[in-house]
C-alpha cells in the first residue's frame, strides 16, 4: 500500500512477503528469570535478536521493520531498570550506526522524544541524518511511543497547521501528521513473550494488519521463528471488508 492510504478507505497492494512488520518485543524479564539472572541480562540478549531480526528482514527483502522498544506506560518501571534501558539504547545506538548505515539501512525513531536524555536526542537525531537517504530497509523503533499520544500529536499539529480544519476533516488530514507518516500500514503484527494485547502500540496504524501471537520469549525469538510467523502471514487472506469470493474472482480476472 502506497504510504499515506488507509487500509480502511483503499485496498491495500498485498504479497506474499510483508512489506512492513512491527513487533512488540516482549518476553525479555522473564527469560532472565527463568535463567536466575537479573531482567537486565534478558534485556541485553534482546539486542542480540534485534541484530538477527535485521539480517532476516534483509535477506527476505522486507521493506519496513518497526521495533516497540520502550512505551509511554514503561517509565512505570523500577528507575534501575529504566535507566538500564536507556543506556543499552544509547550504547546499541552509538555502536551500530555505522553499520546501519553501511549495510544501506535507513534509522528511525517514533515516539515523544522530549523527555529523553539530550545526548540521547542528539545520537538519534544523527543517526536519521546519516541514514536518511538508505532504501533497503527502514528500520524504526518505537521509544517512549504511545499509540494514543501519536494520535494527539496528529491532531495538534493538524489544529495548528490549518485551525479551519477541524469541523470538516477527513483521515488523510490527520494521517500525514501520525509519526509513521513515511511508511505503508504494517502488513504483520507480532508480539513475542504470549501477551495477546497491543499495549498502545501503533493504534491506527494496525486497523487491517494480521496479528501473530507466539509464547517464545524476544531473547528467543530466532530466524526460524520469524519464519513461522511469515508462514502463518502467508496462509491469511486478507479481505479488508469483503467476501473470500470477491477475492477469488478478482484473483481469476488477473490470470
Ligand atoms: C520487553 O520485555 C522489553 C521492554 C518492555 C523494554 P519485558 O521487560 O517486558 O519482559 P517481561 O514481559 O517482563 O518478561
Ligand atoms: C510492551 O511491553 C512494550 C514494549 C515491548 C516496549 P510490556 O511488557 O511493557 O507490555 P505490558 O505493559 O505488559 O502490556
Ligand atoms: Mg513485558
Amino acid at each position: 500500500m502506497p504510504q499515506g492510504q488507509s487500509s480502511t478507505r483503499e485496498i491495500p497492494e498485498t504479497g506474499l512477503i510483508p512489506k512492513h512488520i512491527a513487533i512488540i518485543m516482549d518476553g525479555n524479564g522473564r527469560w532472565a528469570r527463568k535463567r536466575f539472572m537479573p531482567r537486565m541480562a534478558g534485556h541485553q540478549q534482546g539486542v542480540e535478536t534485534v541484530r538477527g531480526i535485521i539480517k532476516a528482514c534483509i535477506e527476505r527483502e522486507i521493506t519496513y521493520l518497526t521495533l516497540f522498544a520502550f512505551s509511554s506506560e514503561n517509565w512505570r518501571r523500577p528507575a534501575d531498570e529504566v535507566s538500564f534501558l536507556m543506556q543499552l539504547f544509547t550504547g546499541a545506538l552509538e555502536q551500530e550506526i555505522t553499520k546501519l548505515h553501511e549495510n544501506g539501512i535507513r534509522f528511525k525513531v517514533i515516539g515523544d522524544l522530549s523527555k529523553f536524555e539530550p545526548k540521547i536526542i542528539k545520537f538519534i537525531q544523527q543517526g536519521e541524518q546519516l541514514t536518511a537517504q538508505n532504501t533497503r530497509l527502514i528500520f524504526t523503533i518505537a521509544a517512549n511511543y504511545g499509540g494514543r499520544w501519536d494520535i494527539m500529536q496528529a491532531m495538534r499539529k493538524m489544529m495548528a497547521q490549518s485551525p479551519e480544519l477541524p469541523l470538516h476533516f477527513e483521515e488523510e488530514n490527520l494521517a500525514q501528521h501520525l509519526s509513521m507518516n513515511y511508511a505503508p500500514e504494517p502488513d504483520l503484527f507480532i508480539r513475542t513473550g504470549g501477551e495477546c494485547r497491543i499495549s498502545n502500540f501503533l493504534l491506527w496504524q494496525l486497523a487491517y494488519t494480521e496479528l501473530y501471537f507466539t509464547n517464545t520469549l524476544w531473547p528467543d525469538f530466532d530466524e526460524h521463528e520469524f519464519e513461522l510467523a511469515i508462514q502463518s502471514y502467508q496462509q491469511r487472506e486478507r479481505r479488508f471488508g469483503r467476501t473470500s469470493e470477491q477475492l477469488q474472482m478478482a484473483l481469476t480476472a488477473k490470470q
